[in-house]
């Protein structure tokens, strides 16, 4: 129960990868809040958007108000439009920005005040494969994620000082979320599988159990590191 006593925020927590990190980090010991826009109030769920700074606000003191303070922020929220950058709405642009770059912003200027207090506070953002490695047809969320990884590294070297670890997973093909509409394309399939050296597609846990690491004290050393969690694809 390496998180005992640990309160923890999962933004995008109630499906996907996210709702799987949820479950992984509750049955660590943490006391878990899975926020979404979707989401009722129902104790461990919270409604929230991301891009609402007010929204993102009412979350975090709500959860101060009911758990005493907050330990573990997973800022895992994140949407894709596809499409060619040239012709892609500029709405469908900004909507890509503001939920996987401005969005984990909001949430950790958010927390920064009780992770700062908690004293080894942890922040997990969420990016992908596509911020090192970007393809034509995924440029905005390409682009969010590279600036994401930038914007860990930066956030790990401003909160360092109070304890506060700040470190990015970024996963590869996941059998999870967004990622099954990859592996339901058999012309997407087919043109990965040859790249992944475990020769097999992620799962859920596989990230969730590094989300779950870098979540814990022991992970105190490690800051401003993107931990990929592809199975060691390579193309
Ligand atoms: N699955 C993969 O293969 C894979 C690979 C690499 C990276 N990732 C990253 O992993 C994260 C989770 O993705 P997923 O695959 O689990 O996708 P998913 O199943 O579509 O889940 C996305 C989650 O984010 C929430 N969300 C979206 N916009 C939001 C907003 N404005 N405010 C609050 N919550 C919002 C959604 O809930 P609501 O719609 O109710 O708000 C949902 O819970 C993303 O950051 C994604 O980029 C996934």
């Amino acid at each position: 129960m390496i998180l005992k006593g640990k309160v923890a925020i999962v933004t995008g927590g109630t499906t996907g990868l996210g709702a799987v990190v949820a479950r992984t980090l509750a049955d660590a010991g943490a006391t878990v809040v899975s926020a979404a826009r979707g989401a009722s109030d129902t104790g461990d769920r919270f409604p929230v958007d991301v891009t609402d700074r007010d929204s993102v606000d009412a979350l975090v003191s709500t959860v101060h108000e009911r758990h005493g303070g907050l330990d573990v922020l997973v800022a895992n929220a994140g949407i894709n439009h596809p499409g060619p950058l040239v012709t892609l709405p500029p709405e469908q642009w900004n909507d890509v920005l503001a939920t996987n770059l401005t969005g984990v912003l909001n949430c950790v200027r958010a927390a920064a005040p009780l992770l700062r207090a908690a004293g080894e506070g942890r922040i997990v953002t969420m990016s992908s494969l596509l911020g090192r490695r970007p393809i034509a047809g995924a440029g905005a969320y390409s682009v969010s994620k590279a600036a994401l990884e930038t914007l860990t590294r930066v956030l790990a070297a401003e909160l360092a000082g109070d304890g506060v670890t700040v470190n990015a997973v970024a996963p590869g093909v996941i059998d999870e979320g967004m990622g099954r509409d990859i592996l339901a394309s058999d012309r997407l399939w087919n043109r990965l599988r040859g790249s992944l050296a475990a020769g097999r597609s992620g799962t859920g846990a596989d990230v969730a159990r590094a989300v779950l690491f870098l979540a814990a004290p022991e992970s105190s050393y490690i800051n401003g590191h993107v931990l990929n969690v592809d199975g060691g694809l390579n193309f």
